[in-house]
């Protein structure tokens, strides 16, 4: 798997490694940049299913390093779907609600026309459309909102904001679901046992602002921060990021895969483990 390191491609790697022969990449033992070598150093494992967890994921950043992040994210996405082709491999593939364009009213489909507002969601967008264009025992997971334990993530910085600040402004008019690592990792477990394909939307139930987000990050430390409400356009960023975020769970119930629980759930559990470490 690649992104061994990362926040999900850690807890994946450590959900599966009791019951299967992980070989867990991070980028100094394959540079995705490095494009050509990908497919020999993968071809050398001989794996039968390989999970692409590895990205460019500096959103705002990636306005500016437009060329790293396509090679990183569409580019070296291609190649594994090329080797995986090649040798018969599965692939799991990790995408992300950025692919859309956040207009719609209601949560997105599996199946509704991708349209990113950032560099960054297109060049994940590449990365789908180089396997859709290659192999067909993919499985596409996009998620949102990601938080765990190894590496960078917006409960951290809300937590780390909360004891430095009395108020804190955080936006309030982009709608979608957080989602815990390790629930996630559970699900693709899940999904490495199966061989039913396509694309799926997963993340933990249920819909909030970055706002109310924070506000629980907040009520559950038993603070009392005062989170202020305001809008994308009060917190200009780099990338534009959508509106709406939310992502319908549809193809995950007709594969017959369980729904994650509540994020409020994980978010409290996170929290716990946060606490403990
Ligand atoms: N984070 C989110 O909110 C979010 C939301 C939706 C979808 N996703 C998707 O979920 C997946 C996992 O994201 P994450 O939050 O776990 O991200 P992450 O913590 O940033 O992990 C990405 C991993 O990719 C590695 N990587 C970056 N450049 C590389 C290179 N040139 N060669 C090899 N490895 C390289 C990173 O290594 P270093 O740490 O050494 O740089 C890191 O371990 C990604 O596909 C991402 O697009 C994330």
């Amino acid at each position: 798997m690649t992104g061994a390191n990362g926040q999900l491609g850690w807890d994946v790697a450590e959900r599966l490694a009791p019951e299967h022969d992980v070989v867990r990449y991070d980028k100094e033992h394959m540079d995705l940049t490095k494009t050509s070598a990908i497919g020999a150093a993968l071809a050398r494992e001989e794996p039968d299913l390989i999970i692409h967890c590895g990205a460019y994921t500096l959103v705002d950043k990636a306005e500016e390093e437009r060329e790293l992040c396509h090679a990183i994210n569409a580019e070296a996405t291609r190649a594994i779907a090329a080797q995986a082709a090649e040798s018969g491999a599965r692939l799991i593939y990790v995408s992300t609600d950025y692919v859309f364009d956040g207009t719609k009213r209601d949560p997105y489909e599996t199946d509704d026309p991708p349209h990113p507002i950032n560099h960054y969601g297109q060049t994940k967008l590449g990365g789908e459309s180089a396997i859709k264009d290659i192999m067909k025992r993919y499985q596409i997971v996009r998620t949102s909102w990601v938080f765990g334990s190894h590496g960078s993530n917006f409960v951290k910085t809300m937590v780390r904001l909360g004891k430095e600040r009395e108020t804190l402004r955080v936006v309030a008019d982009q709608v979608g679901s957080p989602t815990y690592t390790v629930d996630l990792a559970g699900l693709m477990a899940e999904m490495v046992g199966s061989e039913c394909y396509g694309t799926y939307h997963a993340t933990n139930e249920g819909f909030c602002s970055w706002h109310q987000f924070a506000a629980e990050i907040m009520r559950m430390k038993g603070w009392r921060t005062e989170i202020e409400a305001i809008a994308s356009a009060d917190y200009p960023t780099k990338a534009l990021r959508p509106k709406n975020s939310r992502l319908s769970k549809r193809s995950l119930d007709d594969a017959g895969f369980r729904r994650l629980p509540t994020w409020q759930d994980a978010l409290a559990r996170y929290m716990r483990e946060m606490k403990e470490a």
